[in-house]
């Protein structure tokens, strides 16, 4: 019989705690090991029992460490969450070898869709104009160093082998590896001793092509072509993006030289796989040609090589494939800045572009199969040939972002600088978007060379320049899109084109062109709810229309993490949702089509829950097989460090997005429901605004009863935390905001609101339970609200209130949360029908109650610490603590901010 989830887990658990529990006693002895035990049973038995004499012990126990045994302590239950989730991935690996068999994969979407009446070719053909990209960005929200994700991939391969072991002696030797790499991993420092640059946060996107992408998602799409009833030309729908080293808003580090050196990273990687592939396949390749005919085509290619070896010459794969080496090696130190990895005996041009090389080693391929047959329609060639075509010399189409306040400074010491406006920025609306327009129906430029620019235009002006230099050296495909951060209105997306005018990226004329487009970010609650009328006036300008023609699409990104912080979890989502359906409809309207791009994170209130089921909930219409989604933080790492994992994952969207793009049953909301959902919404953000921006002293109280100061000092990403100098929640980045909730378990951004919405807003308990039912966006919305709910602890969160020095303060603040959380829970409890979280999840409940007793120690350790140094104690000691633990917290709440 096939256990069940939590028993597999469980059982993968107790192995890897008992392996890492050996460890300890030998290397740190039997009395060590004992103290972190006893603790561990304490708990335990505290969440078993619930009773105060259960709790005491637990104190006690904790109490009674010395800093130097806290800190051990601290590290030691990390690990221990650390190893939970390399046990939790395996089996999330074992699920998927159901492969095909699974509803989530492109292939479930297909038996599904065939069910409705929907036949592959249809499918075929929404893929045939699909975009499917998840991009990478370096949110700081991963508190693991590499060298921690590196020893965790290294148990579970082990881990992996474990598994697949045939014999008991088999069996006995993965473990004593196994051990031998938990031993490491056991004296791994968990936390960064320096600040992460952006040199790094480069390294890190890079190698999760070279681990996972550049290998299997060629693999994908042959598997695809297999699926889709041997279609062998699928188009590449589905690309990886990146925004490491493009993405400027609120990070002065990230700077023109940045940008270039992250192309020549990226470029490294792709050209290496290349070469070294073409290099295997020229040693596979050694069919003769007294053997076997060759297509003229290959003949030519192979006479083209210079290849003079003797060893060759009745070789024309060989020699062909000799040439093709010889001309990626001379192409590599013109995209990298270094000599190739491998000498080559030859000389040769280097290709102008990937479609050369793709051509020529499709004349390789056409020659294969026209005289072997289709023994060679699927392996190597085909996949490098594929990666040539996803991947280009670029690796990843890198989005520019930056924020429309600076656009608008540097835009207006433009135009004063070359005469045309004394004072832009004293311009209304109308009169800005004139003045833009004007400036971009003809061809004369602002800037000048002699100009003496503030530090921030000239930085802007370098950084777009360099921007077109990466164009031209990496391809057009290298740079697409430039994002605005916080767009409120057309002039945003004007002012962009005209800084891209400057650096020849937009070009005036009739009809105008350019090279990269400009797309706007809605991220606030007021600017989502405009955002319909925002686009309506920016498509329907002459200029635009004339301009997008071409293209025929726009994409608009929509942000849910500063919604969230703005507005509340269920009016952000509602908004969001709402926003997602009318812009839909604005941008068909202009008959063009609606890309969105889905800014979203790991935790919840970042917009965090299932993807598939998060697709799935995606209003009709809004898709039609074409999405970008942001991949952030600890997301990165738990989708795609291992490659097995990452094709499960890579899959999962693709099936998502399809499905969305054809399902059928989710009109438009009627009339009464939507209404409910506004008043909801409205309720919602009363509530939470209430709280947040109108409560006096709430700055204070969250300051103080959250490990927001702490966090900054965490060194996970090259970015300030705040986009301002003073404590505002305004100015305050998201994912610090949900970072610290999370750590002081109140997990406020996932839920609050919600009870008072439902008190308040007049929808009758039955249409609530009938939305529930019958719809999956509110179903979804709940999940996920649950699943935070079960992972928060009010007692806990009460406990860092106690943090607060304002006792009265702490007191009023802390009940509204206490308040609005009992509210939370009995609404919920009630729509859905259950009479405790997760009664009809008990999968989902059993995971998460199985880690609890190894966080709250780490909390309880955590708030300790924090009033030590805030009372003055600053020794490193009690750095290091506070740090392992929101390490270890985050490790066991698995998505941090
Ligand atoms: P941002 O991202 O701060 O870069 O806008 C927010 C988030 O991802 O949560």
């Amino acid at each position: 019989m096939t256990q069940s989830l939590p028993d597999q887990l469980r059982s993968t658990v107790r192995f890897l705690g008992r392996v890492l529990g050996d460890v300890i006693r030998v290397q740190d002895g039997e009395a060590v090991f004992n103290q972190i035990e006893d603790i561990r049973q304490a708990s335990v038995a505290f969440h078993r029992e619930g009773t105060e004499e259960a709790a005491r012990l637990m104190a006690e126990r904790l109490g009674s460490l010395s800093l130097e045994e806290t800190v051990r302590f601290a590290h030691s239950f990390a690990c221990f969450l650390q190893i939970t989730n390399v046990a939790e991935d395996q089996i999330q690996r074992r699920r998927g070898r159901a492969g095909d068999a699974r509803f989530d994969t492109l292939a479930g979407a297909l038996r599904s869709l065939k069910a409705d009446g929907v036949e592959p070719a249809e499918v075929r053909a929404l893929l045939e104009n699909a975009l499917i990209a998840p991009v990478i960005t370096a949110h700081p929200s991963e508190v693991r160093r590499k060298s921690v994700l590196d020893r965790q991939s290294a148990i579970a391969r082990h881990l992996d082998s474990f598994d697949h072991a045939r014999t008991d002696s088999d069996r006995a030797a993965i473990e004593k590896e196994l051990v031998r790499e938990v031993s490491i991993f056991w004296r791994t420092r968990l936390l960064r001793s320096v600040k992460i640059a952006v040199a790094d946060e480069i390294e890190n996107a890079v190698s999760y092509f070279e681990r996972s992408f550049l290998a299997e998602l060629p693999k994908l799409y042959g598997h695809w072509g297999e699926v889709l009833e041997g279609t062998d030309d699928l188009p590449s729908f589905l690309r990886i993006g990146s925004w490491v080293g493009g993405d400027r808003d609120g990070n002065p580090f990230v700077t023109a030289e940045v940008m270039r050196r992250a192309l020549s990273r990226q470029s490294r990687a792709a050209l290496r796989m290349y070469l070294n592939q073409v290099h295997a396949l020229g040693a596979e390749l050694s069919i003769s040609q007294g053997l076997a005919e060759v297509t003229p085509e290959l003949k030519a290619l192979a006479e083209k090589a210079n290849d003079d070896s003797p060893h060759r010459t009745d070789e024309p794969y060989r020699r062909a494939l000799t040439g093709i080496y010889a001309r990626l090696a001379a192409t590599y130190p013109r995209l990298t800045g270094e000599a190739p990895p491998r000498p080559t005996s030859t000389s040769a041009e280097p290709y102008a572009g990937p479609e050369e090389l793709k051509a020529e080693l499709q004349v390789v391929l056409d020659s294969l199969l026209r005289e072997h047959g289709p023994a060679f329609a699927q392996g190597p060639l085909p996949d490098l040939i594929r990666a040539i075509d996803i991947f280009g010399f670029h690796l990843a189409t890198l989005d520019m972002r930056q924020n429309s306040a600076v656009h608008a400074r540097v835009v207006a010491e433009l135009l004063k600088t070359a005469g045309v406006a004394g004072d832009y920025e004293s311009l209304d609306e109308g009169q800005r978007c004139e003045l833009l327009t004007r400036e971009l129906s003809h061809g004369r430029l602002l800037s000048t060379p002699f100009a003496a620019y503030t530090e921030e235009t000239a930085r802007e002006l370098e950084t777009l320049k360099t921007a077109a230099e990466v164009k031209r050296n990496y391809g057009p495909d290298a740079i697409r899109a430039y994002i605005v951060s916080n767009t409120t209105s057309v002039s945003d997306l004007l002012e962009v084109y005209i800084l891209l005018k400057e650096v020849g990226l937009f070009t005036p004329g009739d009809p105008p062109r350019a090279e990269i487009f400009a797309e706007p970010l809605f991220e606030t609650i007021g600017d989502l709810r405009d955002a319909p009328k925002t686009m309506a006036r920016y498509l329907s300008m002459p200029l635009i229309r004339k301009l997008l023609a071409a293209p025929g699409l726009q994409e608009v990104m929509i942000g849910y993490s500063d919604s969230n912080k703005d507005g509340s979890y269920l009016t952000s989502t509602w908004e969001l949702h709402k926003a997602s359906r009318a812009l839909a409809s604005v941008v068909r309207g202009e008959n063009l089509r609606l890309q969105l791009f889905h800014g979203r994170g790991g935790a919840v209130g970042r917009g965090g829950g299932s993807s598939f089921e998060a697709l799935l909930a995606q209003p009709q219409g809004t898709i039609g097989g074409r999405i970008r989604v942001t991949e952030q933080g600890e997301v990165v790492a738990n989708k795609y460090a291992d490659p097995e994992l990452a094709r499960q994952s890579l899959e999962t969207l693709t099936a998502g997005v399809v499905l969305a793009s054809f399902r059928k049953d989710a009109g438009d909301l009627a009339a009464p429901h939507s209404k409910a959902m506004d008043a909801l919404a409205r309720e919602a953000m009363g509530a939470y605004r209430a709280l947040v921006y109108d409560t006096p002293g709430f700055v204070d109280y969250f300051f103080a009863a959250t490990p927001i100061s702490e966090i900054a000092d965490l060194n996970i990403g090259s970015r300030p935390t705040s986009r301002q100098a003073s404590r505002s929640i305004q100015g305050l980045r998201a994912i610090p905001w949900v970072f610290s909730w999370s750590q002081s378990r109140a997990m406020l951004p996932g839920w609050f609101g919600f009870g008072s919405a439902v008190n308040a807003s007049g929808a009758p308990m039955s249409q609530l339970k009938e939305l529930y039912e019958s719809w999956p966006f509110f179903r979804t919305t709940l999940a996920n609200m649950e699943m935070v709910l079960a992972k928060g602890d009010l007692a806990i969160a009460g406990r860092y209130a106690g943090l607060v020095e304002d006792r009265a303060l702490a007191e009023h603040v802390f009940g509204q949360i206490r308040a609005e959380w009992g509210r939370t829970l009995d609404a919920l409890l009630e729509i859905t029908g259950q009479s405790s979280l997760l009664e009809k999840n008990p999968d989902l409940a059993e995971i998460i109650r199985s880690r609890l007793p190894y966080i709250d120690p780490l909390n309880h350790l955590q708030i300790e610490l924090i009033r030590r140094r805030r009372r003055g104690d600053d020794a490193a000691a009690v750095r290091e603590g506070i740090h392992l633990t929101i390490n270890g917290v985050a490790a066991g709440l698995r998505n941090t901010g």
